[in-house]
């Protein structure tokens, strides 16, 4: 384990070295995008686009719904590098190697980790479309992205994560969704499940019942990384498709995809107002 370790540290450390050689700025964010969300990297200034395939010891990215892109640039006048497209659990990944580009970006000495996803409502009140401020979690995935030996350097062994979701981040959102005339924008709970397959309706009771507001595949491990590497983070999910276990819809892959693209206008409004406001 010990040696198992140090080899990683070497690869995070190799990657963000190339990185370094790469940007002549420190990004001030990192920006997670989620399934469908990719678009928002169009908007990028003076951009430098990485495939993962190009940077040292990156992961691949085995679903088709999400690029593999590291972008660096400008985007709301604030410094920011994207990872368009992400790594799961369900792909056959550990935890601590799907988190490998938000440990290798928090070296290159960023503020702050905004995140997203497509997410499936739990909460009755949600509809299809709504965006969602995440204000905490819970973490079902069976797995943690800081088990084993702790590397001192990067944080300490057992992280602090009674507000994990920045709360003036969490009220910025809010205040500029308000300026953007946008209603419909909540707070709640995201619950991460391991996948690929999606709940049950016996499942998704389970989940409401635990407090959770919406559930997906994602979002928690790279949190659970930011937090150690000491990076305030703004988790927003998008919510795809509303379960209801008493009224239980097939949950279809290309109406979550539908679904993003009709809410990613608005996620790219807030996002670079957030950004903007920083
Ligand atoms: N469940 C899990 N993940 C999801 C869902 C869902 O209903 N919708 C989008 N991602």
């Amino acid at each position: 384990m010990q040696n198992e370790m140090k080899i990683y540290k070497e690869q995070v450390e190799t990657a963000t070295a190339w990185l370094r050689e790469k940007i002549d700025f420190t990004p001030k964010v990192i920006l997670v995008l989620g399934t469908g969300l990719g678009a928002i990297a169009d908007l990028i200034e003076d951009s430098l686009v990485l495939p993962y395939e190009e940077i040292p010891h990156f992961p691949r990215s085995t679903v088709t719904s999400h690029a593999g892109n590291l972008i660096f640039g400008l985007l709301g006048s604030k410094e920011i590098a994207v990872l368009q497209g992400r790594f799961h659990f369900y792909e056959g990944y550990s935890t601590r190697e799907l988190t490998f580009p938000v440990r290798v970006l928090s070296l290159l000495g960023p503020e702050y980790l905004f995140v997203s996803n497509a997410a499936g409502g739990l909460n009755p009140a949600f509809a299809a479309g709504t965006l969602m401020v995440v204000e905490d979690h819970l973490n079902f995935i069976p797995d943690n992205p800081l088990r084993g030996p702790n590397i001192d350097e990067w944080g300490v062994r057992f992280p602090d994560f009674s507000q994990t979701y920045e709360p003036c981040l969490r009220q910025l959102a809010h205040s500029c969704a308000a300026r953007l005339g946008m209603i419909d924008v909540v707070g709640g709970t995201y619950v991460a499940i391991p996948g690929p397959s999606l709940e049950t309706p016996a499942e998704t009771r389970f989940l409401r019942n635990c407090g959770a507001d919406a559930v997906g595949m994602s979002t928690v491990p790279e949190v659970i990384v930011a937090v150690h590497a000491g990076l305030k983070v703004l988790g927003i999910s998008m919510v795809s498709n509303v379960n209801d276990p008493d009224n239980f819809k097939p949950i279809i892959l290309e109406e979550i995809l539908e679904q993003a693209k009709i809410a990613e206008s608005r996620f790219q409004k807030l996002v670079v107002e957030i950004l903007k406001e920083l």
